[in-house]
């Protein structure tokens, strides 16, 4: 059986939402930080999904870029397209699977970004040498995902609640591992940094939004917890519970996003 690990726009424009609320730390400002960016970079955002990474380039580099935004979703492609049109649509959007070749001839980029989404690749290593084919020799892939010790309150609640293993993540269980391997053997040097965002809730609502946007019932990765609605619904209340009795242990809950930054150099 093929397993979608796909997730719905709207449960990823909710998490985003609650990670600007309730973190500390803004994982744009530390990109920007940590790559090389200079004025007239060509960038190529792979997975540009809303265009949250093209946005950032752009206004760091006072528009002095030049910026492609592709995804395979039309829906996330056209917010990305209207958040272009707002500022004058200096990038070019185009609809890319990370699966096929890219329509791209070599060495063309100085740069070329993937967060949080080369996992979701059927062939992980196919795509990250496509990326590598299309930069200029020299030229700098950055890839963003989740280490494996990412939020891990929320696995320790779920356990405790169900009192059941959590199925491997398709990101944090081999991002650090088989992804970065790939990247190694395909590059010619890896650099690592670690950003580390505690997102501090001190009631059990939004702590609750966050795991029904994780896990709800469409994503067949978590099929051992629920098989249908109503199931899922009770995992829900006895996430609650749990949720509930922490915060009035400890007066709130700290889950801290743990995102590794693969800097690669052609
Ligand atoms: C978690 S989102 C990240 C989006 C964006 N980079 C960000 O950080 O806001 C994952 C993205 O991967 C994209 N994606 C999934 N499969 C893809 C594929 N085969 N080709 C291109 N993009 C894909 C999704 O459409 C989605 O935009």
């Amino acid at each position: 059986m093929k397993i979608n690990y796909q997730e719905t726009t709207s449960d990823l424009a909710t998490r985003i939402d609650i990670h600007n609320q309730y973190g500390g730390r803004d994982i744009d400002k530390w990109m920007l930080e940590v790559l090389p960016l200079k004025q007239g970079m060509k960038i190529l955002d792979v997975a540009c999904g809303a265009g949250k990474q093209c946005t950032s380039f752009h206004k760091h580099l006072d528009g002095n870029c030049n910026i492609t935004g592709g995804d395979v979703s039309a829906d996330l492609l056209s917010q990305a397209q209207e958040r272009n049109q707002e500022i004058g649509s200096p990038f070019t959007l185009m609809e890319l699977n990370f699966n096929q070749r890219f329509p791209f001839i070599d060495d063309q980029f100085d740069l070329a970004s993937c967060c949080f989404a080369i996992y979701y690749a059927e062939d992980i290593p196919f795509t990250i040498r496509e990326m590598h084919r299309v930069l200029k020799p020299g030229g700098v892939l950055f890839s963003s995902g989740p280490m494996p010790e990412n939020k891990q309150l929320f696995y320790d609640i779920i356990h405790e609640a169900t009192q059941k293993s959590i199925p491997p993540m398709p990101g944090s269980s081999r991002y650090a591992s088989g992804i970065l391997n790939s990247m190694k053997e395909t590059f010619s040097k890896v650099e690592i940094e670690i950003f580390e965002n505690p997102l501090t809730i001190d009631s059990a609502e939004p702590f609750l939004a966050y795991t029904r946007a994780s896990l709800s019932e469409d994503r067949k990765l978590w099929n051992d917890l629920f098989t249908d609605k109503a199931s899922f619904e009770q995992v829900m209340t006895r996430i609650t519970e749990v949720a509930q009795r922490r915060i009035e242990k400890e007066g709130k809950l700290v889950m801290t996003k743990v995102v590794g930054g693969f800097i690669a150099t052609k």
